[in-house]
């Protein structure tokens, strides 16, 4: 089995650093525009191998012959934010760049199952779709896993309690309309409801949906790249293994949450196929409503990329 990554930036280099580590497929390989860089990474990741124990060999190339035949595609190439920045003020620059792989990787993998990260995340995806023509199945995006994380991890430490007792998740947009999702959320297996007032409920709710600007805030160059990689990478094992575990991802979606033909951060269950099912949770009345709205949202940007290719 063969993994290509799109982008040795941060987000990208430890993507491929998380997947060689894993030891979960022959090879991986690395591309970037950026002459040298994806070699040298590669070079300094290879080296690891003995000591790390892993045997996946990890390629660095600024061309696309090298990716042919890729079973999973991960895309993370494009500008990240910069402080102040929405993420969708990256959507012009993004395009040109997303769409133009989006060609490549259709010539060169055609049967590739494609993890799209670039920002702004679910326009993004709807744009490689398009251009690349793969089913929509086989295009999915990376942001829930990351914001319910984030939705997890901010509840543990509120609660002062390790990050793993906390269950979260997080539907939506990869944007203003992203709708954390409280009911579902359980902490030691109990409903979140039993441990924090809706006040506080309410702040972490905000402080998910601000979390990448807080990273981005700090940095001052670049945007969060640890969790994000951690997130994709966990999608991609999910797909290479086929192990059909349901997380949250941008999916197209064909009727499930009373939503059609939009790309949306929905749970979906993941297998060598790419999204092999959309599961629909039972939410409340409120967070049905919070997520038909991120996916309006979503579809009238979808419109403005659609102007765009
Ligand atoms: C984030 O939320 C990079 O969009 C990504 O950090």
């Amino acid at each position: 089995m063969k993994i290509t990554v799109v982008g040795a930036g941060k987000y990208g280099s430890t993507t491929v650093q998380r997947l060689a580590e894993a030891d979960i497929v022959s090879e991986i390989v690395m591309t970037d525009i950026v002459e040298g860089l994806p070699q040298g990474l590669a070079l300094d990741m290879n080296q690891a191998r003995p000591i790390e124990r892993f045997e996946t060999k990890v390629v660095g190339t600024n061309d696309y012959a090298p990716t042919a035949g890729s079973d999973v595609v991960v895309v993370t190439a494009g500008k990240p934010r910069k402080p102040g920045m929405s993420r969708m003020d990256l959507l012009e620059e993004n395009a040109q760049i997303v769409g133009g792989i989006a060609q490549q990787i259709a010539q060169t993998s055609p049967d590739a199952v494609v993890i799209v990260v670039s920002n702004p995340l679910d326009e993004m995806t709807a744009l490689f779709q398009r251009v690349s023509g793969f089913p929509h199945q086989r295009v999915l995006g990376q942001a829930g896993m990351l914001d319910s994380a984030r939705l997890a991890d901010k509840t543990a430490e509120k609660l002062g309690l390790s990050p793993l007792v906390v269950d979260a998740i997080t539907l939506g947009s990869h944007g203003d309309t992203m709708v954390p999702v409280p009911s579902q959320v359980t902490v030691d297996g109990k409903p979140l409801t039993e441990a924090l007032s809706a006040q506080d409920i309410a702040e972490l709710v905000q402080a998910t949906r601000d979390g990448g600007a807080e990273v981005v805030a700090l940095l001052k160059t670049g945007s969060a790249y640890y969790a994000p990689s951690a997130a994709a990478a966990k999608m991609v094992d999910a797909i290479v293994n086929d192990t059909r575990e349901v997380m949250p991802v941008c999916a197209w979606v064909t009727g499930e949450y009373g939503v059609s033909d939009v790309y949306l951060g929905v749970p979906a269950r993941l297998g060598r196929g790419g999204v092999e099912e959309i599961v629909e949770l039972d939410l409340t009345d409120e967070e049905i409503a919070d997520l038909r709205a991120a996916a309006e949202a979503v579809r009238t940007k979808q419109a403005d990329v659609d102007a765009l290719i």
